[in-house]
């Protein structure tokens, strides 16, 4: 388990902090979806985490232990997948796993296999100079899987790729769960999130606004009404009724030819919206 306690960062120890009082926790065998719109400290967050960032303020700890002490062991347990990549441009896909796997002393995975797991194996001989955004992302996610981590961080994981190739990496971030890992996953795609997450954060303004399992911030937050379909003459309507107005939707369900009920549910993006006040836009 990953636990980030009270933690705050000011970048110019000027009384300006970037995030604030920031407290949550990422269970192993669970995805935390963390949320939140350009500047919000997203970043921010994820590199005092895996101690890019010193901690100023506040603790981070795995499994108990404060990332301010953690030695090597603590790189063979972790896996990072972040936008700004670091391949090495003159190697290929294969060899820029086989190096990596290289540097872990524990037991890594097949690296062709990740490759073909990720849509590369017929790229795999080529140089990463070759390789277009997409496909360099796809290597850095497949990097990030090869010392099978037990704390996996990813940074937008599907943007920019095509369907198909998305739900591949959606179905290998779940088997990273599946597995026992704790994942922490960076996003603005409200659908991603809502997908994959078993705890979504909202983070806005270096404050964390809203946190709980998609399901509860839908029903937290969601419209509370019901849709009721019925029949009039040959014609299907459709009216919304708020749920606490009972005396409505008793009339309705005793007078009406009623063909269907269905509860209105919002999505995480207007969840988001009605919490911040703001879009949540990349
Ligand atoms: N090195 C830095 N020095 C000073 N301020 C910084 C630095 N890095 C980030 N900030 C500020 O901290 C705030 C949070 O930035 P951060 O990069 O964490 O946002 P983010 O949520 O990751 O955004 P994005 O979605 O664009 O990646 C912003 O106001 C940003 O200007
Ligand atoms: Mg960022």
């Amino acid at each position: 388990m990953i636990q980030v306690n009270q933690v705050f960062h000011d970048y110019e120890g000027k009384g300006k902090c970037a995030v604030s009082d920031i407290t949550f926790s990422v269970e192993s065998g669970s995805i935390f979806g963390f949320l939140g719109p350009s500047g919000a400290g997203k970043s921010t967050i994820q590199n005092i985490m895996t101690g890019l960032l010193p901690i100023q303020k506040g603790e981070v700890l795995y499994d108990g232990k404060s990332v301010r002490h953690l030695n090597t062991g603590f790189f063979n347990q972790i896996g990072v997948s972040f936008e700004q990549n670091n391949l090495y441009s003159s190697l290929t896909g294969l060899e820029n796993l086989k190096y990596h796997a290289a540097l872990f002393s524990v037991p890594t995975v097949n690296p062709m296999e990740l490759l073909e797991r990720v849509g590369l194996r017929e790229d795999a001989n080529k140089r990463v100079s070759n390789y277009s955004k997409g496909m360099r992302q796809r290597l850095t996610f497949a990097r990030s899987l090869i010392n099978k981590p037990q704390y996996l961080f990813l940074d937008e994981p599907t943007s920019g790729l095509d369907p198909k190739t998305a739900v591949g990496i959606r179905e290998l971030i779940l088997e990273q769960k599946a597995r026992g890992a704790a994942v922490f996953l960076t996003t603005h795609s409200m659908e991603l999130a809502d997908a994959l997450s078993d705890t979504v954060a909202f983070l806005y303004g270096g404050v964390i606004a809203a946190m709980d399992t998609p399901e509860a911030l839908k029903r937290v937050y969601g419209k509370r009404e019901v849709r009721v379909v019925y029949r009039e003459g040959e014609e299907e309507r459709e009216r919304a009724i708020p749920l606490d107005d009972k005396a409505a939707l008793s009339a309705m369900l005793t007078t009406a030819d009623v063909v269907k009920l269905h509860s209105q549910e919002a999505t995480l993006e207007e969840i988001f919206l009605r919490v911040t006040g703001k879009e949540l836009t990349a």
